[in-house]
This record gives C-alpha cells, structure tokens and sequence, in this order.
C-alpha cells in the first residue's frame, strides 16, 4: 500500500486546523457585535435584550456525520459550501419582541449578508419547538485573505430554551422514538412556553407604560 507522504500529511493536516479556526473567528466577529448591541442596549435603554449568549463549534466527527447523512463531497470547499452550522450561537431574550429586535438589529449590519431565516416561532415546528434561526455570513481576514464564514444564529426566549433543551435530552434518551404520550406532554408544555412568554411580555409592556407615565 502506499502511504501518503509526510509533507502532504501535514499539509492537510494545517488545512483542517485552520479551517476549524476560521469558524472560531467567525463566532468571535458574532459575539463581539452581540457585545456592542448589548452595552449600547444597556446604556441607551437600561436594559438588556439579551440575557444570555452561547457559542459552539461543530466537532469534526459531527461535521462527518452529518456529511454523511446528507450525502456529499469529502472536501473542504463543499463543507463549507454546504454545512451551515458548523459555527453556532444561540442567544436567549426575555421577551418576543427582543428576537426580532436583535435579528432587526443584526440586518442592518452592512457586513453581515443574511443567507436564510426560518422563523419557528411564526411557524412552530409540529411538536412544538420555536426559535428563530438566522444563517448569516459574516467576512473573516485571514492571512491569505478574505473568507465569508456562515454563523447559525438561534434566537429564542429563556422559556422557549427551557422547552428545547428538556425536549432534546428527551429525544436523545428515547432513541429519537419519543412515546405518543411524551409528544403530546411536550407539546401541551410548549403551548404553556408561549403563554407564559405573552403573559410576561404583556406584564413588562403595562409596567413600561407606568414607568413612562410617571417619568412625564
Ligand atoms: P439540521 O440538519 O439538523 O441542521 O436541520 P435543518 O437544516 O433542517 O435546520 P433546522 O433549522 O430545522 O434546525 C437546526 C437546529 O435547530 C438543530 O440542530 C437544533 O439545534 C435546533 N432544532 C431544530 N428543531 C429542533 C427541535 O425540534 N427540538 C430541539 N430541541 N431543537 C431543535
Ligand atoms: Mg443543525
């Protein structure tokens, strides 16, 4: 058998390390906007849109797997042609409103081209998930040049986390064959979610208006 040749092994070897890091800049370009949209949020309107943001980077062993399960190149260039979350950020609001206001917000920037937005809140999935996902492309600088990285940005309410997170520990324990009778309880608790987001959000709307009224 022939074996491949040090050199080239190590050549590959850099071309992967350094595209994982482009996805690491990618994230960092994100989260330093979030930052910025966050003090100014703070200072402009004591208040903060965003309780909380988190980012991951896809393994390379999920990156395979899910190559494998969509089918594809073995490349480099189709990866990321084709693999669109391989960075991730989920960001957490308090209220509705807050979602589409950070994904207004983040719009607006004139670097960040809007690849895709599945509005899953809008449009809840069957069993109850809502979330906005955004696909942006954000530019990174690297030392031989220009690389438009994808971001997957989800955006949801804490309580729509709450759901989303007990749902996929639930899915990934049955084997992804949930029982009937949990799909059905995880949809009654995904309905109870929004009425608790509406409740919260009407509450903090009437309490504003008092605020104001007084201020005036
Ligand atoms: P993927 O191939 O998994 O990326 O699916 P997709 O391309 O159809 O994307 P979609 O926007 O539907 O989902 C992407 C991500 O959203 C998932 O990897 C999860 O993090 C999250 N997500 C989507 N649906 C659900 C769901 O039903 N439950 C939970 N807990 N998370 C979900
Ligand atoms: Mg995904």
């Amino acid at each position: 058998m022939n074996s491949l040749p040090i050199d080239k092994i190590k050549e590959m070897k850099n071309e992967i390390t350094r595209f994982m890091m482009m996805y690491r800049f990618a994230i960092s370009e994100i989260e330093t906007k979030i930052d910025i949209l966050k003090d100014e949020f703070h200072f402009l309107h004591d208040y903060n849109p965003i309780e909380n943001s988190i980012s991951r980077v896809k393994s390379p062993e999920s990156i395979m797997k899910k190559l494998y399960r969509k089918g594809g190149d073995l490349s480099l260039q189709y990866i990321k042609e084709n693999i669109k979350d391989i960075a991730g950020i989920r960001i957490t609001c308090s209220f509705v409103s807050d979602i589409y206001r950070i994904c207004d917000l983040l719009q607006k920037q004139s670097d960040l081209k809007i690849i895709e937005v599945k509005d899953y809140i809008k449009n809840p999935k069957p069993n109850g998930y809502k979330s906005l996902h955004v696909i942006v492309e954000v530019p990174v600088f690297m030392s031989h040049g220009q690389e438009d990285v994808c971001v997957e940005i989800q955006i949801r309410t804490i309580a729509m986390d709450f759901w989303a997170s007990l749902e996929h520990k639930i899915y990934y324990k049955f084997n992804k064959e949930v029982p009937l009778s949990f799909l059905e309880e995880l949809k009654e608790a995904a309905d109870s979610a929004a009425l608790l987001d509406a409740k919260m959000e009407r509450l903090h709307h009437e309490v504003n208006a008092i605020k104001h009224e007084k201020e005036d």
